[in-house]
């Protein structure tokens, strides 16, 4: 098991996101590699957290195995050894894709980051706090911060090609999409979230929030993409110590957080790229973090077979 800040494969490169590099097979597949690249507070640390892409892709893996027969999707296989057989120039580079990459039904991103939130936190808090809203809608009074919302309230977002990602009403997501679209795309959130969040708190996280992508496949048929339920496209919290009234601490990156705070207070960071170099114990307890993320949400350790 290699771990990696940036893949080199022999296919072509169509993308690289902060987290992501992703391959061309052919027309209709794609190679998703998740690195081990980790960013805070918006910026892509020089280290990377070891075992931190398998995690992500088995967690999504996880989740389209759950989803099976309840919403379609682009997940052909995260088995390394069945990728390879589909796909044999990635034979000299199993360790390099080990447990990390995701061979997927290629699609036409829709530009809409489908949000759902289940507990008031993070940007919406802030907006609740300030204007009594949501996504400019009316919210009821005297909510506190990280409390439950019933029922989970979506908040879509423009895919931005670079900085942060734009909250839009309902309305303009129906201009983006066309109605019909705008409809189905909510009601998959909807289920997919319902799901997710009942599954997990059984295991003891709560989901408080997501953000789901969808595309359309060449032959029309409307899928979910990208990753799925992750503590990256997350916020997840251990459910144990759940308490409304203040933020809650992040299951995954927390650690990593306290630390570049630390950083920041004592006036060796200013909060922007580049960031500080991460001391071994910071990386060592973040990449144990999302191994326990892992465990408790499958019930089992990761294991990616070394054979
Ligand atoms: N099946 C798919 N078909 C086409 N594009 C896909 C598919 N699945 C995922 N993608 C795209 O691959 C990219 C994944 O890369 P990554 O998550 O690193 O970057 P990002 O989402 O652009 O940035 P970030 O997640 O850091 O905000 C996304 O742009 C996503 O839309
Ligand atoms: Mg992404």
């Amino acid at each position: 098991m290699t771990t990696m800040l940036s893949s080199n494969l022999p296919l072509p490169k169509v993308g690289r996101g902060k987290v992501r590099d992703i391959y061309a097979v052919d027309d209709d597949r794609l190679l998703l590699v998740t690195t081990d690249r980790i960013s805070a507070f918006d910026v892509v640390m020089g280290e990377t957290i070891p075992m931190k892409g398998a995690v992500l892709t088995q967690i999504s893996a996880f989740w389209f195995g759950k989803l099976e027969g309840v919403v379609p999707h682009h997940m052909i296989s995260a088995d390394t050894d069945e990728i390879i057989a589909a796909v044999p120039a990635l034979k000299p580079h199993r360790a390099e894709i080990l447990g990390r990459a995701m061979l997927s039904r290629r699609t036409t991103v829709f530009p809409i980051e489908c949000v759902i939130r289940g507990y008031l936190s993070g940007s919406a808090w802030k907006e609740y706090a300030e204007h009594g809203t949501l996504a400019g809608e009316k919210l009821p009074a005297g909510l506190v911060e990280s409390a439950k919302l019933e029922p989970a309230i979506f908040s879509p977002a423009t895919k931005a090609e670079t900085g942060h990602d734009e909250n839009i009403t309902i309305a303009r997501m129906r201009e983006v999409t066309g109605r019909e679209i705008a409809e189905e795309l909510e009601s998959k959130t909807r289920a997919i979230y319902a799901l997710g969040e009942k599954l997990a708190r059984e295991q003891g996280i709560i989901i408080a929030d997501t953000k789901f992508e969808f595309g359309r496949t060449k032959s029309g048929e409307i899928i979910l993409i990208d990753e799925v339920m992750t503590p990256d496209s997350s916020r997840f919290w251990p459910a144990d110590g759940y308490q409304p009234g203040r933020p809650q601490p992040s299951f995954d990156k927390q650690p990593l957080r306290d630390w570049l705070d630390v950083e920041r207070h004592a006036g060796r960071w200013n909060g922007e790229a580049p960031a500080p170099k991460l001391p071994a114990a910071v990386v060592e307890a973040t990449s144990k973090r999302y191994l326990e993320a892992y465990r408790r949400l499958t019930g089992h350790d990761l294991i990616v077979s070394a054979a």
